[in-house]
């Protein structure tokens, strides 16, 4: 069995750990570089691995997955606001959970959802429309803020059935005060108890108090409703079909956490990039346009126009390529000895995967740096290597909201791109940063004027 180079002893492994900490992605990139494709920092028992060749990406993440589990320390971190969820969960936990939250995700539901989305989004770019006519005809209004408000009222409407106009900021500010203290626990060799009143508890207990608030506030909207087809009256109903056991209403309140957060902040950042992309294309936007405007006519974009729009999707495939909201994927830790690629990585070593770095390696994508969508056509397309594009994960723990967030970003496309078109505001391409999720280190700011087609649009559905 072969070892893998890197750097080694404790000094070095300081340093490259404050080069980590600092950048994440540059970091990786550069022992990707001077390194290869396996590294392996290591200072006596203490061992991070890092794999960025495809076939090992793809041995670790199926065939490896018993072996190779989430990282306990940074579990626990998320265990102080999430609980046991199909997040943090391992082994039998683990399936019943995934099995049952599955049901929220089946196909029936998701085309109930696809409706909610285009809706949602077409409010948005309607709303957003107006307020550049209003303002003669065009704003400068930065990218994030839109898109986290779109995202978590996307979440709070198909998963809870809820509308959370107004309580979208106090949300997401919650949700960027945990990832910073997952970001921070989840590095530090011990955390400090929970009782000790530093600023730091003192924020995470306010964060952690105002979610719960507003989630057991959801649970008991909906207990006063009759069943609906939501992910919370599934989850509220839901029985194990080989135990038979349903969710205690403070598991459903756990899983409603974890999906509230897995699922608007990922989503978000890429929202975040595909604008840019539209705006710093404006050839690939006009070609999304139009194939929309081809595919769904004037009505509202559906589920079933999606497997249709082709280019878009090759667009979508094409920016989570380049800006993977998972640029690195959550921290491993070998339960065993386990073999990859013919190393043997010893029991309890950590090990690092990165979408990022393996999807901008020119061996598997020529031109890499590009952004050229066309590379993701025709649909299916063979070409891609197996291990070489993971946005989503990849294995059994892959993402549970994949096909949701699929339909998510190009629901969103589709329906506002006949209401709005989107200009830069400055040169050059802006410098993506990993905290939790993949997005730019500067808030990014576009022009946002109505479509040529936006008339059309809105005489459809009888708005200005
Ligand atoms: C563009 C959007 C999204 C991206 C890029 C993304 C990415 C990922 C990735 C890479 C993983 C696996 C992490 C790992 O193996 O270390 C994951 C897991 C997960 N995601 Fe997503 N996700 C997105 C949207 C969503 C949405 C919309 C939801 C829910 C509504 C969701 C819920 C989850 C959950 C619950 C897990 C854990 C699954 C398990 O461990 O069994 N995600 N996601």
């Amino acid at each position: 069995m072969s070892d893998a180079p890197g750097p080694r002893g404790l000094r070095a492994l300081l340093a490259w750990q404050r080069r980590l900490r600092e950048d994440v992605l540059a970091a990786y990139r550069t022992l990707h570089r001077e390194y290869g494709d396996v590294v392996r920092l290591a200072a006596g028992p203490i061992q991070l691995w890092l794999f960025f060749h495809p076939d090992h990406v793809h041995e670790l993440l199926t065939t490896g997955a018993r072996s190779v589990l989430r990282y306990r320390r940074l579990m626990n971190v998320f265990r102080q606001w999430n609980g046991t969820t199909v997040l943090t969960a391992e082994g039998e936990e683990w399936v019943r959970r995934r099995r049952l939250v599955q049901h929220a995700f089946a196909p029936a539901q998701l085309r109930r959802y696809a409706e909610v989305m285009s809706e949602l989004a077409e409010q948005w770019a309607s709303a957003l429309a107006d307020e550049a006519r209003r303002a003669g005809g065009e704003i400068e209004r930065p990218v994030d803020p839109e898109m986290v408000r779109l995202t978590v009222r996307i979440v709070c409407r198909t998963m809870f059935g809820v509308d959370p106009t107004g309580v979208t900021d106090q949300i997401h500010e919650a949700v960027v005060m945990l990832s910073q203290v997952a970001y921070r626990e989840g590095q530090l060799p011990l955390r400090l108890p929970q009782w000790m009143p530093t600023a730091h508890n003192k924020r995470k207990r306010r964060a952690i108090g105002i979610l719960d608030g507003l989630l057991w506030d959801f649970i008991r909207q909906r207990r006063q409703r009759p069943a609906e087809g939501d992910l919370l009256g599934t989850l509220l109903r839901a029985t194990d079909a080989e135990t038979g056991q349903q969710l205690t209403e403070q598991e459903v309140r756990d899983e409603m956490m974890t999906l509230l957060l897995a699922g608007h902040d990922t989503t978000a950042a890429a929202l975040n990039w595909l604008w840019y992309l539209l705006a710093r294309y404006p050839e690939h936007a006009a070609r999304c346009r139009a194939e929309v405007e081809e595919v769904v006519g004037p009505g509202r974009p559906a589920f079933d126009d999606l497997e249709k729009l082709h280019f878009l999707r090759a667009f979508v495939e094409e920016a989570l390529r380049l800006y993977p909201p998972a640029g690195v994927l959550f921290l491993r830790q070998a339960e065993t000895d386990v073999v990859i690629g013919g190393h043997t990585v010893p029991r309890g070593s950590l090990i690092g995967l990165s979408p990022y770095v393996t999807q901008r390696d020119e061996r598997w994508y020529p031109n890499a740096e590009r952004f050229l969508p066309d590379r993701f056509l025709p649909p299916g397309n063979e070409r891609v290597r197996p291990g070489s594009f993971f946005p989503f994960g990849l294995g059994p723990r892959r993402c549970i909201g994949e096909a949701f967030a699929r339909t998510e970003l190009m629901l969103v496309l589709a329906s506002a791109l006949r209401l709005v078109d989107v200009a830069p505001c400055t040169e050059g391409e802006p410098r993506p940063r990993m905290t939790m999720a993949l997005r730019p280190a500067a808030p990014l700011v576009l022009r946002w004027r109505p479509a040529e087609c936006a008339t059309t649009v809105a005489a459809a559905h009888g708005s200005s």
